[in-house]
């Protein structure tokens, strides 16, 4: 696939794209042994040999872990037939193809890592590595302590028993309760179905953290990137 020059080197380690655009100018860049100054010009990587300062740049490409605050109202897809919008729109000046690890239904909202990183996304994802998954779900009503219990110890959704879950009241009021929910599984809707199964509709749902990571004060609709140090917390 052709692309631009600067996206190419942003993308495998340069840096940012300003920085790539400065390396091109400095004549530090060359495509094929010639040095290459202007901008915009565009190639296939895996068709010719791109050097900075005279090494070749690697096809390897850097890899990238985001956490974004998805709103509700975005598809976790990196294409919606329907047209609606995604997750990726909201990455705003990422030049890496990175997709999302896991999933948040449309109208969840919260913590979603994305990443190019194909084999730190099937790990977070393995139910054998159990990466916790914390959500704050608003339900209806108010269920009832033996209800709660039997949700943390695990309740048959289609057929199948959930693992134990950890569960919490942070606010309890006659029309609705807030339950922070921690689960390993990443069933489809799952803490929608748990709910349901107890009686009680899931209102709203936001993800708060994936293992010790937290989503903290990050806006809705933002993303940053995440340290090596910080993936670390995503695992028990
Ligand atoms: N459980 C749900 O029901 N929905 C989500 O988006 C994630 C977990």
């Amino acid at each position: 696939m052709e692309e631009r020059l600067q996206k190419i080197l942003a993308r495998c380690g340069a840096g940012s794209r300003r920085k790539a655009e400065e390396m091109i100018r400095n004549g530090r860049v060359a495509v094929d042994g010639a040095i290459v100054r202007e901008m915009g010009v565009k190639l296939d990587l895996a068709e010719h040999e791109v050097t900075l300062d005279g090494r070749v740049v690697s096809l390897e490409e850097k890899k990238v872990y985001i956490l974004l605050n998805k709103p509700k109202g975005y598809v976790t897809t990196l294409n919606d037939p329907q047209g609606r919008p995604v997750v990726t729109d909201l990455l705003k000046g990422v030049d890496f193809r990175v997709f999302p690890v896991g999933r948040l239904d449309l109208d969840t909202e919260g913590a979603l890592i994305l990443t190019n990183d194909g084999s730190l996304a099937q790990t977070v994802q393995h139910p054998s590595f159990e990466v916790n998954k914390t959500y704050v779900a608003q339900v209806a009503g108010s269920p009832s302590p033996e209800k709660l219990a039997e949700l943390s110890r695990g309740i048959v959704i289609e057929g199948k028993k959930t693992f134990p879950a950890s569960l919490k009241v942070i606010r309890a009021a006659s029309r609705s309760t807030l339950i922070q929910i921690t689960i390993h599984e990443g069933r489809k809707r799952q803490v929608r179905k748990m709910f349901a199964a107890i009686g009680h509709r899931v209102q709203e749902l936001k993800r708060i953290a994936y293992g010790r990571l937290e989503l903290g004060t990050l806006a809705r609709g933002k993303f940053r990137y995440l340290s090596a140090k910080e993936i670390e917390l995503i695992f028990p």
